[in-house]
């Protein structure tokens, strides 16, 4: 069958881009002679990229660009970002300029918990599993020791294993509800390991559980695995100033510009619709530094979006207030990152963002991103409600319409002249160019 293949993952690299062009590329030269001019000169390079992941034929660049002047809990900050979409560094590095001026950012950090679950079946009477749960904590303690012990070092390890019964949604449904503390590490192998080990423990000790009948002793793992969800993983950054400080050469009106920044973010509280764009902006500055700090930007997402969610309606993670004439703006963040372990000491990229960071913990590393996610939602939002987001968006994104149309330099520099003084837009991009080009 074309475009079906058994054993795709034992070819070689050459072999597998041979069968992707002879499949689906029209066997063009040019197109593999492209793919193989992402491929890095430096073979050792290439290799440790291949080996990121599986079925590896090329690289996938995207730029990695820095916001400056970034004034955070009084230490300054040059913030590494990754991220294909114009507009979003500078738009983070103006309102980090504009907080340098009254302040700074500040953050702190609420709680660093994360969540794992075993999640198992066990057909009998729920107290006498609340007994057994409760004699076997310590099975638990010392089974799981040998994966622990290093990280009780670091002052981390298991803090909790409680019961949950969910035989209200599913018959015969508990948890073991298991939270942990990873100090810098993001910690999912941890976690997962410890779970593992756990359902282990808990189907050992459940048949040799002597008030156990032999249904009760039959207890059936689903799944071990850790939750991507930490409602108790939390950071929170923010800026405040009176009022009449917002002031500035684009703000004229300050009070009315605070009055309708407040009444914007009240929109994406109570508006699921504005909530999901508005929140898009804040994941502009998250996940730029989630990636470029070699971070799992997936399971951010998930936690993230899953916490503005957490009162029943999906709602802004940004909030603004003005309160005896202070203007304060905050967010709250779920966010289990590391600085260690993962992509952290192997990508060189991720090696020299986090050295850009001052090497931090994986608790400052969290007040980076949560600012970087403030920063960027400032922006937009000032952006939207004074002059629409239009104007400084296409001003930034008229590089990739001259590149989509392989203007000149000549024509780059007569294009960006005349848009200095009028309003980018596509269509008007393109009506310059035709007219250059008459
Ligand atoms: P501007 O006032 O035209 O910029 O703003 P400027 O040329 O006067 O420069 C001021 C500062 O902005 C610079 O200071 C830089 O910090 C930064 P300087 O470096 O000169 O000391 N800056 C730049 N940094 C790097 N490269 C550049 C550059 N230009 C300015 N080329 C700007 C232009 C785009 C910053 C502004 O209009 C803005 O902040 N817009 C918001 C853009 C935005 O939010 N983009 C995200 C994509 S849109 C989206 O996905 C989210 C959204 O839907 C979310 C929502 O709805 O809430 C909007």
């Amino acid at each position: 069958m074309i475009g079906s293949i058994n054993g795709f993952s034992k070819l070689n690299k050459e072999e597998k881009i041979n069968w992707i062009a002879k499949t689906y590329l029209n066997n063009q030269e040019a197109v593999v002679d492209l793919i193989k001019q992402y491929w890095n000169s430096d073979e050792e390079l290439q290799k440790l990229h291949d080996e990121f992941i599986e079925n590896t034929i090329t690289n996938f660049y995207l730029p990695l660009g820095i916001a400056p002047n970034f004034l955070i809990n009084d230490t300054w900050y040059t913030i590494p970002m990754v991220i294909e979409e114009s507009s979003v560094v500078a738009a983070a590095s103006k309102a980090a300029k504009f907080w340098a001026d009254r302040g700074g950012f500040k953050a702190s950090i609420l709680n660093t918990e994360k969540i794992g679950q075993v999640h198992f079946i066990y057909k009998g009477e729920k107290q006498k599993l609340e007994q057994f749960i409760q004699s076997i904590q310590g099975v638990f303690l010392t089974d799981t020791f040998s994966i622990t012990q290093n990280m009780q070092k670091r002052g981390g390890g298991i803090l909790s294993v409680t019961l949950r019964d969910k035989t209200d949604a599913i018959p015969n449904y508990y948890q073991l509800h298991v939270t942990f503390e990873t100090k810098d590490s993001m910690g999912a192998n941890f976690i997962n390991s410890c779970l593992e080990q756990m359902a282990t423990t808990l189907k050992r000790e459940a048949l040799q559980y002597a008030a156990f009948t032999e249904d009760e002793k039959a207890i059936d793992v689903v799944m071990s695995i850790l939750s991507n969800y930490v409602p108790n993983c939390v950071v929170r950054a923010e800026v405040s100033c009176p009022v009449e400080e917002l002031k500035s050469s684009e703000i004229q009106d300050p009070v009315l510009f605070a009055e309708k920044f407040v009444q914007a973010v009240r929109i994406a509280e109570i508006e699921p619709f504005r909530a999901v764009t508005h929140n898009k902006g804040v994941m502009n500055g998250v996940d730029a530094v989630v990636l470029a700090t070699g971070n799992d930007f997936r399971a951010i997402e998930a936690g993230v979006h899953a916490y503005a969610s957490r009162n029943g309606q999906y709602s802004s993670l940004s909030h603004a207030s003005i309160e005896a004439g202070i203007f304060r703006f905050w967010i709250d963040l779920p966010l289990a990152v590391g600085t260690v372990g993962g992509l952290t000491s192997l990508h060189p990229m991720v090696k020299i963002a986090l050295q850009m960071l001052q090497k931090p913990s994986a608790t400052q590393l969290m007040q980076i991103i949560a600012v970087a996610g403030l920063a960027q939602n400032f922006a937009a939002v000032k952006s939207l409600t004074t002059t629409g987001i239009q104007q400084g968006h296409m001003k930034m994104h008229l590089m990739n319409i001259l590149n989509q149309f392989k203007a000149t330099d000549e024509e780059r520099v007569k294009v960006v002249t005349h848009f200095e003084k009028n309003v980018v837009s596509h269509s008007a991009v393109v009506e310059l160019l035709e007219t250059l080009r008459k």
